[in-house]
C-alpha cells in the first residue's frame, strides 16, 4: 500500500529537515517539494563534497527517484539553472525524465528580487527576508498578475504579461530607487530565457501524484521553512509569504487531504533557532548562545546570517502539532547540547498577569513581551552517537523525550549529522521500532 508522508518544519525553519528528508527518501518513490522558493537551503553531501540546493528537492540524489516541484512554489530561473548545472557536474541526473515542474508554479522575476532587496534596505523594515524575491512574487500571484511556468508556452503573450507586472511593481521600485526599474523589453527577454530553462521540465504534476498514489508508490512531501513562518499560522507579519504547514502540501501538490497518511514535524531537541526579524520568546544571548551556535553550525544556509538561539519552546511546539495535525516528531541535533548541565524547556508564557499555554492566544507583538516559564531538565555528558536504541539513552534524555511526547510521538532522534547517527523509533513508511538505522 502506498504511504504518503508530509515532512514539515515545526519551528522557525532550519530544524534539520534535510537529514530527515534524506533518510525518508530511501523509502519514497517520489519527492514533492510543495511551496516556497530559493529562500530555503538544504545542504547535500555528494561524493563527500558539500553543496546547497535551494529549489530542486534533495531526493534528486537518489538514482531513479522522481522529484516534483509543485504548484505553490516560486521558482527563480537563474537559481534553477545554476543548481541543475551544479548537480549535473556531480553526475546527478537532472533530466526531465525524473525532474518535473508544475505549470502552476510562479516565476520569480529579477524585479521581485530587486524590490525585496530595496524594501529590506529601506528604513523601518524589520522582516529580515532572504532577499530572494519571495514576498513580491507571491504578492503578484495574489494580485493575479503573476507569471506562471505554464505561461511560458506562448511567447506571444509575454508583452501583456510583463505589462501587468510592470504596472504593479514599477511605482514602488521607482519610489525606493529612481531609474532602477528595468524596461518592459528587458522583462520580456527574461521570460524568453526562463522559457528555455523551464519548459522542458513542465508537467501535469498533480496528475502524476495522483497516479503514483494509485499505483502504490510511496510519496514524501517535503516542506520548506517552518510552521512558525507560515503566512497564515506563523508569527505574522514576521513570516514568509507561502504556506509552510502540512496542509500546504495539498494545495502545493494538487491533491486533497484524504490522500495524506502522516505528517511528521521536525524540531531541534532542547533548543531552537530563528533567523530574520520577529519574536523569539526563549531566545538566549551570551556565551552559552555562542557555544550552541558554534557547535550546531547555526548559520543560514541561504544567507550565511548567524541564527538566533533559544531554548526549546513547547508552547510553540504544541501549537505546531495542532496546526499540522502531527502524527510524529523527528527530533534533531540533541548532540549539540552535550555537556550543558541544565536544559530549560519552556512550558508556558507569563504575559502581564496571565499564564498563557496556547501560542495563538498572543500575536507577534505580545510574544515580544512574554516571559517564558521553564521546566528544567538535567543535561547529559554521554556520547549519544554510540547509542542504538531508545532504551539505551541516558535517563536524563529519556525524561526530556517523555516530556516532548506529551505533545506528539517522537518517531526519530538524530544524535549527529551522519545518517548512522540516528535512532529510529518508528518509520512512517515502514513500521520499524527502536532500530538504529533504516
Ligand atoms: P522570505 O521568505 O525571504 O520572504 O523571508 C521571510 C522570513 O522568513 C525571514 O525572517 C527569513 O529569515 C525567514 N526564512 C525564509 N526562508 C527561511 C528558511 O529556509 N529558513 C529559515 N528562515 C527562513
Amino acid at each position: 500500500m502506498s504511504k504518503k508522508v508530509v515532512l514539515i518544519g515545526a519551528q522557525w525553519g532550519d530544524e534539520g529537515k534535510g537529514k530527515v528528508v534524506d533518510l525518508y527518501t530511501e523509502f519514497a518513490d517520489i519527492v514533492v517539494r510543495y511551496s516556497g522558493g530559493s529562500n530555503a537551503g538544504h545542504t547535500l553531501v555528494v561524493n563527500g563534497e558539500k553543496m546547497i540546493t535551494h529549489l530542486v528537492p534533495s531526493g534528486i540524489r537518489k538514482p531513479g527517484m522522481k522529484c516534483i516541484m509543485g504548484d505553490d512554489m516560486a521558482l527563480d530561473p537563474d537559481v534553477f539553472k545554476e543548481e541543475t548545472g551544479a548537480l549535473r557536474v556531480r553526475n546527478i541526473d537532472v533530466s526531465p525524465k525524473r525532474l518535473f515542474i508544475s505549470s502552476e508554479a510562479h516565476i520569480v522575476l529579477s524585479v521581485c528580487k530587486l524590490l525585496d532587496g530595496l524594501r529590506e534596505g529601506a528604513s523601518g523594515n524589520r522582516i529580515g527576508t532572504t532577499k530572494r524575491g519571495i514576498g513580491p512574487t507571491y504578492e503578484l500571484r495574489a494580485a493575479r498578475v503573476g507569471i506562471r511556468v505554464g505561461d511560458l508556452h506562448d511567447p506571444r503573450n509575454f508583452d501583456g504579461l510583463v505589462r501587468g507586472v510592470y504596472e504593479k511593481i514599477a511605482p514602488e521600485i521607482d519610489r525606493l530607487r529612481r531609474d532602477a526599474m528595468p524596461k518592459c523589453s528587458e522583462l520580456v527577454e527574461e521570460l524568453s530565457r526562463a522559457r528555455e530553462i523551464f519548459l522542458p521540465y513542465v508537467a501535469n504534476t498533480s496528475k502524476m501524484v495522483e497516479r503514483a498514489c494509485k499505483s502504490g508508490d510511496n510519496i514524501l512531501f517535503e516542506g520548506a521553512q517552518g510552521t512558525l513562518l507560515d503566512l497564515t499560522h506563523g508569527t505574522y507579519p514576521f513570516v514568509t509569504s507561502s504556506s509552510t504547514i502540512a496542509g500546504g502540501a495539498c494545495s502545493g501538490a494538487g491533491i486533497g487531504p484524504t490522500m495524506i497518511d502522516e505528517a511528521v514535524g521536525v524540531a531541534k531537541c532542547g533548543y531552537m533557532t530563528r533567523v530574520g526579524g520577529g519574536p523569539f520568546p526563549t531566545k538566549i544571548k551570551g556565551e552559552l548562545a555562542e557555544q550552541i551556535r558554534k557547535t550546531g553550525g547555526e548559520f543560514g544556509a541561504t544567507t550565511g546570517r548567524p541564527r538566533d538561539v533559544g531554548w526549546m519552546d513547547l508552547v510553540a511546539l504544541e501549537y505546531a502539532a495542532r496546526v499540522n495535525s502531527l502524527t510524529g516528531l523527528a527530533l534533531t541535533k540533541l548532540d549539540v547540547l552535550r555537556g550543558i548541565p541544565v536544559i530549560p524547556v519552556c512550558v508556558a508564557y507569563k504575559y502581564k498577569n496571565w499564564v498563557v499555554k496556547d501560542f495563538d492566544d498572543l500575536d507577534a507583538h505580545d510574544l515580544e513581551l512574554v516571559v517564558p516559564v521553564y521546566e528544567e531538565f538535567l543535561g547529559f555528558t554521554e556520547d549519544l552517537n554510540r547509542v542504538c536504541r531508545r532504551s539505551d539513552l541516558p535517563d536524563n534524555v529519556k525524561r526530556l523525550l517523555g516530556r516532548v511526547e506529551e505533545i506528539a510521538e517522537v518517531v526519530l532522534l538524530s544524535t549527529g549529522p551522519k545518517a548512522e547517527e540516528t535512532i529510529v523509533f518508528r518509520n512512517p513508511f515502514a513500521e520499524v521500532s527502536d532500530a538504529r538505522t533504516f
